[in-house]
């Protein structure tokens, strides 16, 4: 069901000082600042040759990495997004095999403009997984 490995998500509590790490430190080719209000999070891209380094600072009230920063201060990795060929046939096969689709169950359009769905992660080995339409 899965195919590629589309981004690592790790949440940060300072995203310019993420961004200085990624671009400066690291050498990596990083992208300008994306707010999603209706995702609650500011996301940068960091591009690497075979994937990418979501990097997530929390945007707004509620925002539903503030918790995750909160148990992880200094951030952390938050979530693996795999690319699927069929989100509605995915979240289906895997709602019948009974594993937890979070919020309504219906795909949001994610970061790239494309319907994603997040897994719970006692389903997944600790895991948080996105997956997102191919
Ligand atoms: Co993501």
């Amino acid at each position: 069901m899965i195919g590629r490995l589309n981004h690592v998500a790790i949440a940060v509590p300072d995203l310019a000082a993420a961004v200085a790490q990624y671009r400066d430190t690291l050498g990596a080719r990083v992208s300008a600042p994306d707010a999603l209000p209706e995702h609650g999070v500011t996301v940068v891209f960091v591009t690497l040759a075979n994937t990418k380094i979501e990097l997530l600072e929390p945007l707004g009230a509620g925002s539903p990495i503030a918790n995750f920063l909160e148990r992880n201060p200094a951030g952390g990795v938050h979530h693996l997004c795999y690319e699927v060929d069929d989100i509605i046939a995915a979240r289906d096969q895997l709602e019948a095999g009974g594993a937890h689709v979070l919020g309504d169950g219906e795909p949001k359009l994610g970061a790239h403009g494309k319907p994603v769905i997040f897994l719970h992660p006692k389903d997944f080995c600790g895991t948080l997984i996105e997956l997102e339409q191919a």
